[in-house]
């Protein structure tokens, strides 16, 4: 029987050195150590030994079968590491290529118009961070001088997953975020989606991107902002554009405005592009409010800054003329490989 027990373990052994897969390595558990399998087989003759010979027989079967478990266990590590490293290796990504580029080298409008806002703003010095899309009360209302009962609230019909947690309806509350996290001087933007309870129709979605902006040093004035936003509109829509600055209300930004670029259209004469108007608004700005920097962690008496925020899918709309939003989120290849 110690023979019978010995040859198991030697077949087992070698069944084991050829194995390449992890199926192979179960089928061998199965025909040495399972239910019906050859150890399992030869202890069931264990009831004609003698009893002096039982339980040393019945020890070298234990030992036996650790061996060959352990065997295959370590076989097993070994193969699933090596089908991770492939899986690895076959996932790897050239960080050189254009992001979100297709197969057959097409770009979504929103990437590539996110793109230019992205590389105009790092030339200026401003770094891209990003912030959480679920979002809590205090970051995207709260610390933004937005109070529980403030009006603002109700034009931002929002999506609460409870009382304190909600997505977020606008990118300002990485204002708040990157004042936490850094010191000025601070010049950041926050590219990303933000979510608000709007019915589907050509101008809205319950899901769309914002760009924020945000600069905090000592000495910012408005005519840093009005000199950065002017910089802005000229490289996204030629050096012949002109921007204008209205008085506007956020509760965050104090003094607000909203701005409006001449209409790269018609140059500013009227045309159905502006709606007659010669203007069109592509952007909510202003001063940082005392408060908000407070709430910052920044100290409002010896710091100022500005903050602005962009409105990805109107950008895209202008620059390729589209007159439904929808298009950008249909997936319709007749549309998107028009890029
Ligand atoms: N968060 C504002 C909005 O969604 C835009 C804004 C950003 C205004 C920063 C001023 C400063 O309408």
């Amino acid at each position: 029987m110690r023979q019978k027990l010995e040859e198991i373990r030697k077949n087992a052994e070698a069944a084991l050195a050829g194995t390449s897969s992890l199926d192979e390595l179960d089928a061998i558990r199965v025909k040495y150590l399972g239910k019906k399998g050859e150890l399992t087989a030869v202890l069931k003759q264990m009831g004609g030994l003698s009893p002096e010979e039982r339980p040393v027989v019945g020890q070298i079967a234990n030992e036996i079968r650790e061996h060959i478990q352990a065997h295959i266990d370590e076989k097993v590590a070994e193969l699933k590491s090596a089908q991770r490293e492939a899986r690895l290796m076959s996932e790897t990504i050239d960080v050189t290529l254009p992001g979100e580029e297709c197969a057959v080298g097409h770009r979504h409008p929103l990437s590539i118009v996110l793109d230019e806002v992205k590389e105009i703003f790092q030339g200026m010095g401003f770094d891209i961070i990003s912030g959480p899309e679920v979002e809590l009360d205090y970051y995207n209302f709260e610390a933004l001088n937005i109070p529980k009962d403030h009006p603002a609230r109700d034009t931002q019909d929002t999506f609460y997953i409870t009382d304190n947690i909600l997505l977020r309806t606008q990118t300002s509350p990485c204002q708040i975020r990157a004042m936490e996290e850094r010191k000025p001087p601070l010049r950041v933007i926050s590219p990303g989606r933000v979510y608000r309870s709007d019915a589907v129709d050509a101008t809205h979605s319950p899901l769309f991107h914002q760009i924020e902006g945000l600069v905090v040093d000592e000495g910012i004035t408005m005519s840093d902002l009005k000199g950065t936003l002017d910089t802005l509109a000229k490289k996204l829509y030629g050096p012949e554009t002109k921007t204008r600055f209205r008085p506007h209300h956020f509760p965050f930004t104090e003094p607000s405005c909203e701005v409006d670029v001449s209409c790269f259209k018609c140059g500013g004469k009227g045309c159905s592009m502006c709606k007659g108007e010669g203007w069109i608004e592509i952007l909510g700005a202003g001063m940082v409010h005392p408060k908000v920097l407070q709430n910052g962690g920044i100290d409002p008496e010896k710091y100022s800054g500005f903050a602005f925020g962009l409105g990805l899918e109107r950008l895209v709309m202008f620059r390729f003329d589209l007159d439904d939003m929808r298009m950008l989120y249909e997936n319709d290849v007749r549309f998107l490989e028009q890029f």
